[in-house]
């Protein structure tokens, strides 16, 4: 005799069928994705799939935890990317400042070389290679490797890092780490560990912003011994090393140094400029390291002409302006004021002003601050100068205008540039106005109700997140590995 529990479950409800059938359904398309190549031969061919909307997984690691893949970017743009698969974190991309477009004219094929190319035969990435196969290691390296009596490697991702370094990967003088924005790059120097603001597209090199000089507490650096390397080490620090000898030349220790942990680590240069270091617990990212923990040693935490207090957040050096909209005046600050048609400006003075990293900063010692402006304004590749008068330094600024520390102290002053023409927006005054009246037309046209309404959406979204839209060049804002770019790839076998 059946008892009606029984029954329940043998005769599953309309509800529970379909749960049923969408669960194998969901089943079966994961399975298709998770079934991944886990080596690609000469001959291989894949070109991107109109409908898949954010990744489509064409060779995995043995593990099934990285995939190399096509990566959708800014809905109509490819990347060939690295995934962590079960965040959808990007690890790696061959192409990062040249995506090819997400069309069926656009394939990735193996002939020995791994080779992206897009419609009409052009090129937009490939490793040069001769090699037999393409295989990604469990450590997230994709490598080509030739198979002959024993395998050799012939390219690997590990030799071009993108903004992401990984555990055990490592990092020599001539790689550098570049952020997503193209703006920040990390390099190693003889003995130091650098990060550079590309401020001025007429600067190479780049401003460099932090140096982290090795210690040398557990070895010295022996000069034309061997070249200087890093590499996260799984015991949690990132250490700096020499050829030749084993104890490391310097460790910078991650939050879990030596903790008993054994998540996957990564170290990634942000977009705001910052190194972050994560480590994967079950299923989250922690931050285990950050190279700088205050907000207003970044390097340009408010923007341009901004001006950052530890506690008040952002304002603009010129106080006549307001900050509101996520910038202090229009972006047209580049190159310098050395050719015809560049060379008008108008000069900003504020006191109370130092720069985030002066210790790196060029200077001059001069004896008063008309000697220091002088400097500058005689220079037509200076955009400004800040003075110390207690001290006599000045220092030069030979790129546009980034964000300053606004500090309590008088006696150092800045002259800043302000190339002409680059006033305020006047179209966030324009949009404000617009949206007013609009409201207020709504209001006359349609009464009370829309009013309440109008009024709860200004509210919601607020008018300053209206005019910031408007603007699109806020600085961005400081994002935990937890929000939006994270999840901004949704894959399939995401394991939820
Ligand atoms: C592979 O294809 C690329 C692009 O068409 C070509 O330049 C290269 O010579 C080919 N390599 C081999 C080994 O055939
Ligand atoms: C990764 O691969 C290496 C060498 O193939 C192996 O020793 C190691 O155990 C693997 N690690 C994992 C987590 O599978
Ligand atoms: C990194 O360098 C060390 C020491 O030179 C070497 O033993 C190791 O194999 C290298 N790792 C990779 C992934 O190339
Ligand atoms: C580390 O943790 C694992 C499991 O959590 C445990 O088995 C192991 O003994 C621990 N090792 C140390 C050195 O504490
Ligand atoms: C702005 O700065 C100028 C010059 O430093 C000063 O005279 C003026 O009072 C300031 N205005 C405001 C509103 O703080
Ligand atoms: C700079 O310092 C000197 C003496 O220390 C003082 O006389 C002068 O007024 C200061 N200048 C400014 C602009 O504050
Ligand atoms: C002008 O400034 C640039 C950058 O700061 C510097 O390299 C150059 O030497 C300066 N020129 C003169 C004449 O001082």
């Amino acid at each position: 005799m059946k008892t009606p529990t029984v029954n329940s479950v043998t005769h599953p409800s309309s509800t529970h069928f379909l749960l049923f059938v969408f669960s194998i359904l969901f089943a079966y398309a994961c399975q298709r994705t998770e079934a991944t190549a886990q080596e690609l031969l000469k001959g291989f061919k894949a070109t991107p799939n109109a409908s898949v909307s954010s990744f489509q997984a064409l060779l995995s690691d043995s593990t099934d935890t990285f995939s190399l893949g096509f990566l959708r970017v800014n809905s109509k743009e490819l990347a060939l990317a690295v995934l962590h698969v079960p965040s959808s974190e990007q690890l790696w991309l061959a192409n990062p400042t040249q995506l090819a477009p997400w069309s069926d004219r656009t394939q990735l094929f193996f002939n020995g070389s791994l080779v992206l190319s897009g419609p009409r035969e052009r090129l937009f990435w490939s490793t040069e290679t001769q090699g037999d196969r393409v295989v990604l290691l469990n450590s997230s390296n994709l490598q080509v490797q030739k198979l002959d009596e024993y395998v050799s490697i012939l390219w690997q991702s590990f030799y071009f890092p993108t903004n992401t370094l990984l555990e055990n990967q490592n990092f020599t003088s001539n790689m550098s780490l570049v952020s997503s924005n193209g703006l920040y790059s990390m390099r190693l120097g003889s003995n130091f560990i650098g990060l550079y603001a590309k401020f001025n597209e007429k600067s190479d090199s780049g401003q460099i912003y932090l140096r982290h000089k090795a210690l040398e507490a557990k070895a010295n650096i022996i000069e034309g011994q061997g070249a200087i390397y890093a590499r996260i080490n799984s015991d949690r620090f990132l250490g700096m090393y020499q050829v030749g000898t084993i104890p490391p030349v310097d460790m910078l220790p991650f939050n879990s140094f030596q903790r008993n942990i054994t998540g996957f680590v990564f170290l990634r240069l942000e977009s705001d400029g910052n190194l972050k270091g994560y480590y994967r617990d079950g299923s989250k990212w922690i931050l285990d390291y950050q190279a700088i923990s205050d907000t207003c040693e970044l390097p340009n935490p408010c923007g341009s002409y901004g001006l950052c207090r530890a506690g008040s957040g952002c304002s603009c050096i010129d106080n006549r302006t307001d900050y509101s909209s996520g910038s202090c005046f229009e972006s047209t600050s580049s190159g310098d004021f050395c050719s015809e048609g560049e060379d008008d400006y108008w000069v900003l003075r504020r006191k109370g002003v130092e720069l985030p990293f002066k210790e790196l900063m060029r200077y001059e010692m001069t004896s008063y601050l008309e000697q220091c402006e002088d400097i500058c304004e005689k220079n037509c590749s200076c955009w400004g100068a800040v003075f110390n008068n207690g001290s006599g330094f000045c220092y030069i600024l030979d790129y546009p205008i980034q964000t300053l520390l606004g500090v309590g102290d008088e006696s150092k002053m800045g002259y800043f540039k302000v190339r002409e023409g680059a006033g305020k927006k006047k179209m966030d005054v324009g949009f404000g106005v617009g949206i007013g009246v609009l409201c207020g037309a709504i209001v006359v046209l349609i009464g009370a109700i829309s009013f309440g309404s109008c009024k709860i959406w200004m509210r919601r979204r607020g008018v300053k997140q209206i005019l910031e839209d408007e603007d699109g060049i806020s600085p961005g804002p400081y994002k935990d590995l937890a929000s939006a770019s994270f999840r901004s790839i949704e894959m399939c076998n995401a394991r939820r």
